[in-house]
């Protein structure tokens, strides 16, 4: 289903003199849009005004779309959208169409150095991904270095979060016991991944016993059944009674308590997400227990820089085309209003393995 909604929020634009010649603008994008927070039906697939091309912008052509729990929390208003209609949407891949024309930018060295061109591969880090077209800031835009599209839409961002969250959050440590909850999932599997490399013991919980397979596979040295054993006497037994260094936590309010019991002392808790809702009001006083540390990081702001995109983008690629990161597809949705609302559903009932995309055009 397709509804054509007023023009007035974005300026239309119609032709762009790019640096490699004029590009015809469409008048419209389709995207997987809602005009109000609320249950999965309020997804639908919308025809939206093209989005303003600011100076500094790139304007790509998305071929992917990334799906993370992270469009869910804005769908149904956890996160405060500013505006209405709002395309869903974080993370994208396709091809540039457009370069920025502002003379600042195009003397920027970290601009020179990514070395932007038309009809190249870029991925793409913003609100609102999920459209045909995306004009975004040329800072948050990463080139792919011939990764394709989909793998590209299917790990910049769980890539990125596993780098800056086993660094900066935490910093991962050869020999360190880490534990990941929901490690079956698509940044389960990249944490997995990347703490191995990192040379950590890794140990995790999941829901299934083919979950738990599939996160083995992945690098996982212990995978603990959450729904049939106990969690934290487990942990005891597989740490000496010490406790993990690090847990990184995405599912939020259901397993904060348990996060305590499972750290050593001085350990760090670094709480990802929300996947069964936010963690509730405590006081600073819990952490005194055993000196914890508890960190609440987003990845947008670990990477917000034209310095930080050049470096976290350069990694997430190497990591990649070095083959130290294998990306687990679990599943292309079609770029429809079902499609948009079946893939939200399928990772909301904790069925899904590894990352889900959206193909919207190739
Ligand atoms: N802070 C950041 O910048 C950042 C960046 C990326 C992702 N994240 C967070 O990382 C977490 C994982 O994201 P993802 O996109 O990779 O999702 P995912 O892990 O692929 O899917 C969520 C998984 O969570 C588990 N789960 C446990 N309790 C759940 C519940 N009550 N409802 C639904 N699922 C539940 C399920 O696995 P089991 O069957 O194993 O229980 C489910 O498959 C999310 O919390 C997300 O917000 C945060």
């Amino acid at each position: 289903m397709s509804a054509l909604v007023s023009t007035t929020e974005r300026p239309q634009h119609e032709e762009c003199e790019g640096q490699n010649g004029p590009f015809q603008y469409p008048s419209t994008v389709e995207a997987l849009a809602i005009a109000q927070t609320g249950d999965i039906n309020v997804i639908e697939k919308m025809t939206l005004p093209f989005p303003k091309v600011n100076p500094e912008d790139l304007v790509v052509k998305i071929e992917y779309i990334g799906v993370n729990f992270i469009d869910t929390y804005f769908r149904k208003g956890l996160y405060p959208l500013d505006h209405f209609p709002a395309t869903i949407g974080e993370e994208a891949a396709g091809v540039i169409v457009t370069l920025p024309t502002d003379p600042e930018v195009l003397e920027n060295p970290y601009y020179k150095r990514q070395q932007f061109k038309i009809g190249m591969s870029v991925a793409v880090t913003t609100m609102g991904t999920d459209e045909t077209y995306v004009s975004i800031p040329w800072s948050r835009t990463f080139p792919t270095r011939g990764v394709s599209t989909k793998i590209t839409a299917a790990s910049i961002t769980q890539i990125a979060t596993a780098i800056t969250f086993m660094s900066d959050a935490y910093a991962v440590s050869p020999g360190d016991t880490v534990f990941i909850h929901t490690i079956a999932g698509g940044l389960g599997l990249v944490f997995t991944q990347y703490a191995k490399h990192l040379g950590a013991k890794v140990i995790g919980t999941t829901s299934t016993k083919e979950k738990a397979e599939l996160a083995r596979r992945n690098g996982a040295d212990e995978v603990i059944l959450y729904k049939d054993e106990n969690v934290v006497e487990r942990v005891r037994t597989l740490t000496g009674g010490i406790g993990v260094d690090v847990v990184y936590d995405g599912v939020g309010k259901d397993t904060f308590e348990m996060d305590f019991q499972i750290l050593k002392r001085k350990g760090t808790l670094v709480s990802v997400g929300n996947a069964s809702g936010p963690v509730p009001p405590f006081s600073p006083l819990k952490l005194m227990a055993k000196n914890h540390k508890l960190v609440r990081p987003s990845v947008t702001n670990y990477v917000a820089t034209a310095e930080e995109a050049w470096e976290i983008g350069g990694k997430v690629f190497n990591l990649i085309t070095e083959g130290v990161l294998r990306v687990n597809i679990y599943k292309e949705y079609p770029f429809t209003t079902e499609g948009g609302r079946q893939a939200q559903i399928d990772l909301t009932n904790g069925k899904t393995m590894g990352k889900l995309v959206i193909r919207v055009s190739e």
